[in-house]
């Protein structure tokens, strides 16, 4: 029943599937990790499972980044103690990918691993988040800079949650959307200029199915892999950064500057301004240069201290592991401040 790296259930069979595999673990004890806002995704979510008759615990965190942090874990991990959790316990997270980072994290570490199922309810950690098996919090204001690489036992996707899904938050998952088409190369035009509420369910299969045949390549992402951080070198570098400076965004947001960076490092004028005509760049104060390039130079794809890249030959055609200096960097970001 353990998804062969992590290709989900879609939908009345995800619940079938879900279902089987909570009779089969049998599990001593069942916790529902949410946040306040994916709280409510319960009530859709518990009656379809005939097998969380037997009861639950559901474990509340607050939304937002700030929950994947060390102390937020430390105090899951207690609770799970207070509760008397075992090796057979089982953890079930039912959110965003805030909610599926962490609590993968917490069960991958505790006693050594337990069995955890994804449930994503945002748009992003349908199509990212919730598959390939990365995992993890943040730490000393860095992205994801502690976690594991671990298969959840179970991804269910159940397009009927995004009802209720901000609109900002719908956009952020369209920038994962639309990374994952300049990778492939495929419905780039059709991507970017769809609504976000227009994204129907094979969209999303065509996002998910595209990583997760990444990811049964290279799941330790020693190789090819990487290119599936596509626009998260400057994304988390301007993630974190916007944090810090008191203006959070959304993961999504970061990326959409990524992936402009990125484009305008590949040389592919006609895909940026295209970007930009949907989601136009954020202009770079020159005071967040060098703060930005600091957190680039922490990006966990670096080594020997040079920051590698993700760049496109040409839409479908990715390159990693392009060393990209400091001064072109800049001279990037700074065509893109003047051409906006
Ligand atoms: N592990 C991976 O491979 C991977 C890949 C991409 C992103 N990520 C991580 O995912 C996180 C971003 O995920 P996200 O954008 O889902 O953020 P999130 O989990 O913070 O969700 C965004 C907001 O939407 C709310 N929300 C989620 N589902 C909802 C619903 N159905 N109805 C109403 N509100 C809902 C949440 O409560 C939150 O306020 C980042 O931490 C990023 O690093 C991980």
């Amino acid at each position: 029943m353990k998804t062969s790296h992590s290709y989900p259930y879609f939908g009345p069979d995800g619940y079938d599937g879900l279902d089987a595999l909570l009779q089969e673990l049998a599990p001593s004890k069942t916790f529902l990790l949410v946040d306040s806002n994916t709280a409510n995704c319960l009530s859709v979510f518990v009656p379809k499972l005939a097998q969380l008759d037997g009861g639950f615990e559901v474990l509340e965190v607050s939304p937002g980044e700030e929950s994947k942090s060390l102390e937020i874990a430390a105090n899951l991990w207690s609770v799970l103690l207070e509760y008397g959790a075992d090796r057979n316990s089982l953890i079930i997270n039912v959110g965003g990918g805030v909610v599926c980072d962490l609590g993968a994290f917490i069960a991958s570490s505790y006693k050594r691993g337990i069995p955890f199922v994804n449930v994503p309810t945002s748009l992003l950690a349908m199509v990212d988040a919730s598959v390939g098996g990365k995992n993890g919090i943040n730490f000393e204001g860095l992205k994801n800079q502690l976690g594991t690489f671990t298969q959840p036992n179970f991804v269910l996707i159940d397009p009927d949650f995004l009802a209720t899904l901000p609109q900002e938050e719908w956009e952020s998952g369209h920038a994962e959307m639309l990374k994952h088409a300049l990778l492939s190369g495929t419905r780039w035009a059709e991507l970017l200029g769809i609504e976000p509420a227009a994204i129907a369910l094979h969209h999303i299969e065509q996002s998910v199915a595209f990583k997760a045949d990444i990811v049964r390549e290279d799941f330790k992402e020693n190789g090819k892999r990487k290119i599936l951080n596509l626009g998260h070198t400057t994304g988390h570098a301007w993630e974190s950064y916007a944090a810090v400076s008191g203006n959070p965004c959304t993961h999504g947001a970061a990326v959409i500057q990524g992936l402009h960076v990125a484009l305008m490092l590949s040389g592919l004028q006609d895909e940026q301004s295209a970007l930009a005509q949907r989601y136009p760049w954020q202009g770079v104060a020159e005071e967040a240069l060098q703060p930005l390039w600091e957190r680039q130079l922490q990006d966990k794809k670096n080594t020997h201290g040079e920051v590698r890249y993700v760049l496109l030959e040409h839409l479908g055609r990715p390159v990693w592991d392009v060393e990209i200096t400091l001064e072109r960097w800049t001279a990037a970001v700074l065509a893109l401040n003047s051409a906006s």
